[in-house]
């Protein structure tokens, strides 16, 4: 990635040389679309990566939501509780099945779907909760867990921007009964577009695999019991996903190191409360997907605050609009947290090819941008 002196982008993926082989062999094998020893290779890889048993490639995120929907036996009458505050997909996954989303409140301290809000929100037709480990934090799955057993409703959690978080000490994805990860070419590891569902149920793994490839019976051609769906992912990408859950490791410490500088540049004005940072349960090792702020304060807009960094080289994202305030969803319900932080939240620079130097950018253009 060249930044250099100029633009800092919000996010640019990080590919060498290994990538570029794999998907030179990849080509050469003749096998380019979803057969190919890349995609077995990449489900083992990461698979152990999330310590789980089993891993399902797809074709991106969303895919691997629906499909692990599906598999839980989520369908039309059901409702499924997702955070208000999250990207689009976690909820259309949900409509994509007939289901109605249900949608929670935030918590304050982890910017995730509140647990303590959920018990009240089952119904007799709640089927499932989806944590979603938002901007590389985990949630608080403790509790969650706790409701889901209690309730009798399954887990799924949305891991698209937290491969390799940790809550309490143990990998996100492998605490529901399925994780889903997205490799879009702006998450922590990529394959272009992609995604993965990991689970620790032989069973749910091959409804998976019989989901995600039309339905189509293993061991007899073209015999489908099933209306199945094509979500699966190309052994070209599988091969970029191969050379990158290699590097996965390296990029989680750059994360870290990321989060830290953020940290430590941007405390002054934290300390003057003119931004709040980015929270870090005690229980949590982030892996700050987004490094991201709250502005905290109301005399310069979050549109301006943009606009000047803009002006200075560094490009930001607003946060997600919490869905249930968008068309597609548009609920009369209030959830006060997640719209104070939709309204305030911030995502910054976060990409693996920047340096303290880029961060120190950051920090300065931000000071500067927050003077009235
Ligand atoms: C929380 C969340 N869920 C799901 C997705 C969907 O993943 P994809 O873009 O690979 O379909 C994304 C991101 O893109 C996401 O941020």
């Amino acid at each position: 990635m060249q930044i250099g002196g100029g633009r800092i982008p919000v996010y640019a993926p990080v590919l060498g040389d290994e990538e570029l082989e794999n998907v030179v062999a990849a080509v050469r094998s003749g096998w380019v679309s979803s057969l190919g020893t890349f995609i077995p290779e990449f489900e083992r890889e990461f698979a152990t990566f999330c310590d789980v048993r089993e891993a399902v490639a797809v074709s991106n995120g969303t895919a691997a939501l629906h499909l692990a929907l599906l598999a839980l036996g989520v369908g039309p009458g059901d409702e499924v509780l997702v955070p208000s505050l999250t990207f689009i997909a976690t909820a259309n996954a949900v409509r994509y099945c007939g289901a109605t989303p249900i949608f929670v409140d935030a918590d304050r301290a982890t910017w995730c779907i509140d647990p303590a809000a959920l018990d009240a929100l089952v119904t007799p037709r709640t089927k499932a909760v989806i944590p979603v480990h938002l901007y590389g934090h985990p949630c608080d799955m403790d509790p969650i867990l706790d409701v889901a057993r209690r309730r009798g409703i399954a887990v799924v959690e949305d891991a698209a921007e937290a491969h390799g978080a940790e809550y309490r000490g143990r990998r996100v994805g492998a605490f529901g009964a399925i994780g889903c990860f997205s490799f879009y070419g702006n998450k922590i590891m990529t394959t272009g577009e992609g995604g993965m569902c990991v689970t620790d149920d032989p069973l749910l793994a091959e409804r998976l695999r019989l989901l995600r490839d039309h339905g189509m019976d293993p061991k007899r051609h073209y015999w489908h019991d099933i209306v199945g769906y094509n979500y699966r992912m190309t052994n070209l990408q599988a091969a970029i996903g191969v050379a990158q859950v290699k590097k996965l490791p390296g990029f989680l410490e750059k994360k870290r190191r990321l989060g830290a500088w953020y940290a430590e540049l941007l405390a002054p004005l934290a300390a003057a409360g003119r931004i709040v940072m980015q929270p870090e349960a005690p229980w949590a090792k982030s892996v700050f997907w987004m490094c991201s702020v709250l502005l905290a304060e109301a005399r310069v807009s979050r549109d301006e605050v943009r606009a000047r960094l803009h002006d200075r080289g560094v490009d930001t994202r607003p946060f997600f609009h919490p869905v249930h305030l968008l068309p597609p969803y548009e609920r009369r319900e209030r959830l006060a947290v997640a719209e104070d932080l939709g309204g305030r939240g911030l995502n910054l620079p976060s990409g693996l090819g920047l340096d303290r130097s880029h961060i120190e950018r950051v920090a300065k253009a931000l000071t500067e941008a927050l003077d009235p």
